[in-house]
C-alpha cells in the first residue's frame, strides 16, 4: 500500500504521515526534507537558489546533511521552496522518491506532488490543508518551544509567500490530485487529525 500525503507547509501533513506510517507499519519519507537539503547545500556552497546550475549542483548533498537540525528552520524552508521551482532539481530527486514509494513493503510519503507525480497510482491520497492563521499559530508555538523568536505576522506572511510560490510554479505545482481526499485540520487537535486520517485510510481501503 502506498499512502500519499500532500499539502502546504505547516498543514499537519508531516505529523499525519508519521502517525499513519507507525499505525500501518510502513516506512515513511518526508520528501520536503530532500528539497530542504538541496536548499541548505546551495546555501553552504554560496550558490544562488534561483540559479538552475547552482541548485542542481546542490542536489549532490551528502546523506549526512539530512540529520542537520538546521534543515527544519524557516530560512531553509524558504530556500527549499526556491530550489524546488527548477524542473531539473525535481528530476534529480525523483528516482530516490520513486524507489522509496515502490518498495515491496509499501510506504507513506509526504510532500507536494506525491499523489500527482511521484506515485500517481497510490491507493490512498490525502490532501491536508489548514487555514493560514491556524498554520501560523502552530509554527509559532513550535518555534517558541525550540527557543526561536518570530512574530505571528511574519510567520503568516512567510507561509503565504511560500504557498504562492509552491502553487504557481510551472513544474509539479502544489495541487490536490483529482482522486485525493481533502482533510482540513484547522479546527482539529493533533490527536483528532491523526484519528481522522487513520479512519479515512481504513474507509478508502475498504471501498477500494
Ligand atoms: O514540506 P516542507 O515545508 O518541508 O517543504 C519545503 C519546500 O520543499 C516546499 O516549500 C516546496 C518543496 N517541496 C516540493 O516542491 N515538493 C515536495 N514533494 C516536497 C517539498
Amino acid at each position: 500500500m502506498i499512502i500519499a500525503v500532500d499539502g502546504p507547509t505547516a498543514s499537519g501533513k508531516g505529523t499525519i504521515a508519521k502517525a499513519l506510517a507507525a499505525h500501518f507499519g510502513l516506512p515513511h519519507l518526508d520528501t520536503g526534507l530532500l528539497y530542504r537539503a538541496v536548499g541548505r547545500q546551495c546555501f553552504i556552497d554560496g550558490g544562488d537558489p534561483d540559479d538552475i546550475a547552482d541548485a542542481l549542483a546542490a542536489c549532490a548533498f551528502p546523506d549526512s546533511l539530512l540529520g542537520d537540525p538546521e534543515l527544519r528552520s524557516e530560512a531553509t524552508g524558504g530556500l527549499a521552496s526556491r530550489v524546488s521551482v527548477h524542473p531539473a532539481v525535481r528530476q534529480a530527486l525523483y528516482k530516490r522518491q520513486r524507489s522509496f514509494a515502490t518498495q515491496p513493503s509499501g510506504a507513506v510519503l509526504d510532500g507536494r506532488d506525491i499523489g500527482t507525480v511521484i506515485a500517481p497510482e497510490a491507493e490512498v491520497k490525502l490532501f491536508v490543508i489548514a487555514s493560514v492563521p491556524a498554520r501560523a499559530e502552530r509554527r509559532f508555538r513550535e518555534m517558541e518551544q525550540a527557543g526561536r523568536e518570530a512574530s505571528l505576522e511574519s510567520i503568516a506572511a512567510d507561509l503565504e509567500e511560500r504557498d504562492r510560490r509552491d502553487a504557481t510554479r510551472a513544474a509539479a505545482p502544489l495541487l490536490a490530485a483529482e482522486d485525493a481526499v481533502v482533510l482540513d485540520t484547522s479546527l482539529l487537535s493533533r490527536d483528532e487529525a491523526i484519528a481522522r486520517a487513520i479512519a479515512l485510510v481504513d474507509l478508502i481501503r475498504e471501498r477500494g
